[in-house]
């Protein structure tokens, strides 16, 4: 599971090598069109009002950019960024030392921020909406209350479960940015981008093959990019060109919707154990030996977006374009 070639979530080591391969300004960030033009209009209106940026939360699948977004927006103010997570931020005397080094202006980076624990979060409050600080320090008669002014500064919060935040922390966001997959367009851009950061030559059409089958996510296309580019140099002469896209492709098992081995043996058995469904999201984790949980956070967006998958009352659907996909002939109802 952690080493699918087509998950959006980042591999070990990964982290490293994306960080060369980020986009630092707003104009080189590609695709996410709307979410791009509400943030220029904002970030452009708090540097007018000399303001902080109001509080932005990022939500959306792993790999689409929010981590970069985040970096992005700092760059554009022209202020520090501090990175932290929901789970680093393990007592409300972790959150205090991370809000009381901030410089005004400054964006606070809390990715995962769905994990905030409930103390932590009720220090938030305040904090995001009067830059107000206010917590208790030690325990029984000698605890005492400490109250202290904050600069202003921008929170920038990321999940990938929008779903899981609780609605006093989601309200106090000024700026709610949904990233969505991306186009083939779009992506078939990131990958030419890409190739050449890691100077590598793609001919003919090679780039929209390896776009086609990335999944809409970038993270996905530039770890495909890096796989053929390997393949390039072992088997041709480093160039690659549409043979050599596809099949290093057809090696990876990363098929021409971007679906690999594991989406497939899940929507057989949908098929062949269930005729189809409906089928509860339980059953279909314990058919595949996974957890619940990443059923639904990383194999099911995909296969819903690209409209192989749906979610009814009484269970999860495959629809026609499964069948026709594998070359299968559809159930008559
Ligand atoms: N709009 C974009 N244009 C170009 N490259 C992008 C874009 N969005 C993301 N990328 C590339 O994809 C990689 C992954 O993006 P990023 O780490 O920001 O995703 P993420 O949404 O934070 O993922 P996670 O949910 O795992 O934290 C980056 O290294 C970057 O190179
Ligand atoms: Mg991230």
């Amino acid at each position: 599971m952690d080493e699918r070639i087509v998950s959006g979530e980042a591999l070990e080591q990964e982290e490293f090598e994306e960080l060369s391969l980020r986009p630092q300004r707003l104009q080189q960030y590609i695709g996410q069109h709307q979410v791009k033009d509400n943030l220029t209009v904002f970030i452009e209106a708090a540097r007018m009002r000399e303001e902080a940026l109001d509080h932005v939360l990022l939500y959306g699948p792993p790999g689409l950019g929010k981590t970069t977004l985040a970096t992005i927006i700092a760059n554009e103010l022209g202020v520090q960024i501090r990175t932290t997570s929901g789970p680093a931020i393990e007592r409300p005397g972790d959150l205090a030392a991370v809000l009381t080094a901030l410089e005004p202006g400054d964006v606070l980076f809390i990715d995962e921020i769905h994990r905030l624990n409930r103390a932590v979060e009720e220090v938030l409050y305040p904090a995001m909406e009067d830059f107000f600080l206010d917590i208790v320090i030690g325990k029984g008669p000698s605890a005492r209350s400490v109250k202290l002014d904050l600069p202003p500064f921008t929170l920038v919060g990321a999940t990938t479960r929008a779903g899981l935040l609780s609605a006093p922390l989601r309200d106090r966001f000024g700026v709610l940015s949904r990233l969505e997959y991306y186009t083939e367009a779009d992506l078939n851009e990131i990958v030419q981008r890409t190739a050449q950061v890691l100077d590598v030559e793609m001919a003919g059409t090679s780039s929209v093959e390896v776009a086609r089958r990335s999944r809409g996510t970038p993270r996905v296309a530039n770890r495909i990019l890096r796989r053929v580019r390997d393949f390039a140099q072992v088997r041709g002469d480093g160039i690659i060109t549409d043979a050599l896209a596809k099949e290093a492709l057809d090696l990876l098992q990363v098929d021409p919707l971007g679906l690999d081995h594991i989406d497939h043996k899940l929507l057989k058995n949908l098929i062949h154990t269930f005729r189809g469904g409906p089928v509860g999201l339980d059953t279909i984790a314990a058919t595949v030996g996974e957890e619940p949980d990443t059923i639904e956070d990383v194999y099911e967006p995909y296969l819903m977006q690209i409209g192989f998958l749906q979610r009814t009352p009484r269970g999860r659907v495959v629809t026609p374009l499964v069948y026709e996909h594998f070359k299968l002939e559809v159930p008559k109802q």
